[in-house]
């Protein structure tokens, strides 16, 4: 029980956003309609662990009067998002195995952390607790860290950059015909901590960046936000459609959508910290909610909610919304119920922003076709 308890704990938000769409999913629609559930680790070890986490989830909503194991069903695979190659074989995988999909979410993430700044933690805690909890300066980042290809004839790519973007960004566009087919709802997992001051659009990869987990969020606001304007139309239609005569046929209509959201702040791994410091870490996210911090969620169940929401709205409510334009996040009230909240992001709108969103588009597609041209060439 204590080694389940454990897993529990270090599985993060992943796990939270499956066990709450099956919750989600029982509560809010009709009976007669069921759900497939296809998650992601890196090894079949994570995966197994995983998948009788859930199957015990679905046991406890079962005796609570729920036919569950009747109508949501679990797969899973394994992917690393820093290989390329591995990214490439989980949308082959996918595109083989199933007909449709509704929706990807997107919440793997990194960062290249590599130990806190103390004092400069102690000093902050003493100047504004919920700021320094909420905006944390005291995270030590490691710069330049890259992952090589070397199964796609060489090259490296930023570290925190493939994992918490580019993997993701190339395995959606693989996925547009399972997405077209389906509600094609593409949901990027960000973070309050996407600040526009570590993003420099001339290093998209944050090869020299001090922050570049922030730089990454950054980046996934800018992309998801931007992904409906006119200013990317001319990226984004080739993005998003896999050929030509697609874009002719679509003409918009069935065209798969990005949709942004982030998980308020939650006790987990993110941060690899001793036990000890871990249950410090989370009384301070307790003290910043009891002291009015609307974003310490710290349950990761309380932090699925926006992506989870995104993921089964219907389609009317996430127009009536502009659930598009928007960036999602859980928070929650001083007693811990999880709230909604839309999140302002900085430099939103204007022309500045229209021209930021056209130059990351550019460049994201630039490079998702040169990687594209390498791995067909490696096959
Ligand atoms: N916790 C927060 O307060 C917070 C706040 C804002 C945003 N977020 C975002 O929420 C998401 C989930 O984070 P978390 O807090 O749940 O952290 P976590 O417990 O460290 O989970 C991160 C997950 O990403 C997976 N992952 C990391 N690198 C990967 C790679 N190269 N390929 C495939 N999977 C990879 C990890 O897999 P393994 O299990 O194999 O390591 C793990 O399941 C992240 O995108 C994070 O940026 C979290």
């Amino acid at each position: 029980m204590l080694s389940r308890q454990y897993a529990d704990l270090h599985s993060g938000l992943g796990l939270s956003i499956a066990k709450r769409l099956c919750t989600d999913f029982l509560a809010t629609y009709p009976t007669h309609e069921t759900l497939t559930i296809i998650f992601t680790t890196r090894s079949s070890r994570k995966s197994t662990t995983t998948l009788s986490l859930l199957i015990d989830h679905l046991a406890a909503l079962d005796r609570s009067g729920h036919s569950a194991t009747l109508r949501i069903r679990f797969s899973t695979a394994q992917v690393d998002l820093t290989s390329l190659p591995s990214v490439a074989a989980l949308s082959k995988h996918l595109i083989h195995s199933f007909p449709h999909l509704d929706a990807a979410i997107f919440n793997a993430g990194m960062g290249a952390f590599t130990g806190i700044d103390w004092l400069g933690c102690f000093i902050s805690l003493a100047k504004n607790w919920v700021e320094a909890v909420t905006h944390p300066v005291f995270k030590i980042q490691a710069v330049g860290r890259t992952v090589p290809q070397p199964a796609v004839g060489g090259g490296d790519i930023g570290e925190v950059f493939c994992a918490n973007v580019f993997g993701h960004y190339y395995l959606a566009h693989e996925l547009m015909p399972l997405l077209r087919q389906g509600r094609g709802r593409i949901i990027w997992v960000s973070s309050l901590e996407a600040y526009a001051r570590v993003f420099d659009k001339d290093d998209l990869e944050g090869r020299k960046a001090t922050h570049s987990y922030e730089a990454s969020k950054r980046l996934t606001d800018v992309i998801a936000l931007t992904s409906s304007l006119p200013a990317t139309k001319a990226w984004a239609d080739s993005y998003f459609s896999a050929s030509e005569q697609e874009q002719e046929k679509e003409k918009g209509e069935r065209r798969p959508k990005m949709f942004l959201s982030h998980p308020g702040i939650c006790a987990t791994a993110m941060v690899d910290l001793h036990v000890v410091l871990f249950y410090c870490m989370t009384l301070a996210f307790y003290i910043a909610r009891w002291i009015g911090s609307p974003w310490h969620t710290i349950s990761t169940d309380t932090g699925a909610n926006a992506p989870v929401h995104l993921a089964l709205a219907r389609d009317e409510e996430l127009v009536e919304t502009e659930a598009q334009r928007k960036k999602w996040g859980s928070g929650s009230d001083r007693a811990g119920k999880g709230v909604l909240r839309v999140t302002d992001v900085e430099g939103e709108s204007g022309e500045e922003w229209e021209e930021l969103g056209r130059d990351v588009w550019r460049q994201m597609e630039e490079l998702r076709v040169v990687w594209k041209a390498r791995l067909e060439e490696a096959k």
